[in-house]
């Protein structure tokens, strides 16, 4: 660790809750893979927050041995990166509590997920719902990171944390760094395949990483196009098979791809089939190494031991000047 002294530091965590789509991948898992060289990375899974929704032994327990499989298969490096699981860390829970205390009921309610479920009308709708935004700023503020790569949609959950952070601060004296959130602009909402929401499960308009390829084409095909046949000249920049295309694509590929748009006389189907190479081309070695991993399981048991072991003693180290600042310690 000493050669990581002088990098910056990053904290994300990824909610083990099924299936990962090409929206979470750029907008959250890709950013961070990325950055693990330069920065001094801790990444987990977040399987308290699973919780909230997930109420069944059996799929928690999948849903986080998927997440696990799913970010190595990704490339996430566990030599270079702390992996593990946020449940390894009792002192996750244990801030969280110490932060609610300073959180104002207000701060909650104004949080969109929050008021999403409230707007769906969710069947009794929990605490932990409620308060998830203090664990995540838990999670966040005990290893002090300068950076916290998420997708938009979670950019206000980290503003959160930095409040929680200045409140703490202001009342106890300087304890917490205020995280920033690192959202590449380009990516931070994937629009799903229906062409007009964020690509997301509970929309139905994913294009998944790891299925069987027959499924990822089925979900490609079903990309919402204005029309069936690129007969006439078009300027590509707000279609969507060609914005998911130039996600992937080198500059070179995209140009030519945008020539054949502009030139019209096109298909859509060409368009889609392109987009079908390209995503297997990216994909398929992923899932292949997927699948060797899932194989060896005792070796995904290692990482995570060793990742909680490292984390822990960060995470321990905060947790107690913390106590000691807020009178828990005699
Ligand atoms: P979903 O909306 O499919 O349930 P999650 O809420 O589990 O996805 O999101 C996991 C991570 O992926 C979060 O950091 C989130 O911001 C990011 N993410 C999810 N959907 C998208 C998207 N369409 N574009 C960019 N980032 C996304
Ligand atoms: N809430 C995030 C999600 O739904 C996962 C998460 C939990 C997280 N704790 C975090 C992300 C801390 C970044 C930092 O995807």
């Amino acid at each position: 660790m000493s050669a990581l002294k002088n990098k910056k530091r990053l904290v994300t965590g990824i909610k083990s809750s099924g299936i990962l789509h090409i929206g979470n991948y750029l907008g959250s898992i890709q950013p961070s893979i990325e950055l693990q060289k330069d920065y001094e990375s801790f990444i987990f899974i977040a399987d308290l927050h699973s919780l909230t929704t997930v109420h069944d032994q059996k799929t928690l327990q999948k849903n986080i041995l998927n997440a696990v499989l799913d970010y190595l298969a990704c490339g996430l490096d566990p030599k270079n990166t702390i992996f593990y699981r946020q449940s390894d860390i009792h002192e996750h829970s244990e801030l969280s509590w110490i932060l609610s205390c300073i959180t104002p009921f207000g701060l909650m309610e104004r949080a969109h997920a929050w008021k999403d479920a409230i707007n769906k009308k969710l069947k009794d709708p929990t605490i932990g719902l409620f308060t998830y935004p203090v664990l995540m700023s838990a999670d966040i503020l005990l290893y002090e990171p300068d950076i916290v790569p998420v997708g938009k949609d979670q950019k206000q959950h980290v503003e959160i944390a930095r409040d929680l952070a200045e409140k703490f601060n202001y009342r106890y004296g300087q304890t917490f760094k205020l995280p920033k959130v690192y959202s590449p602009k380009q990516v931070e909402t994937v629009i799903g395949t229906d062409g007009e929401h964020k690509m997301s499960k509970s929309y139905g308009n994913i294009i998944s990483m790891f299925s069987e390829p027959e499924i990822i084409k089925k979900q490609i095909m079903k990309i919402k196009t204005d029309s069936t046949l690129l007969k006439e000249p078009k300027n590509p920049d707000t279609d969507i098979v060609y914005k998911i295309y130039s996600y992937f694509a080198t500059p070179l590929e995209i140009s030519n791809l945008k020539d054949k748009y502009l030139a019209g006389g096109f298909g859509y189907g060409e368009a889609k089939q392109l987009l079908l190479g390209k995503l297997t081309s990216v994909f398929e070695p992923m899932r292949q190494k997927r699948i060797e991993l899932a194989n060896n399981l005792g070796y995904l048991d290692d990482i995570l031991k060793e990742g909680a072991k490292k984390a822990r003693k960060i995470a321990s180290q905060k947790l107690a000047e913390v106590k000691e600042k807020t009178g828990l310690v005699i």
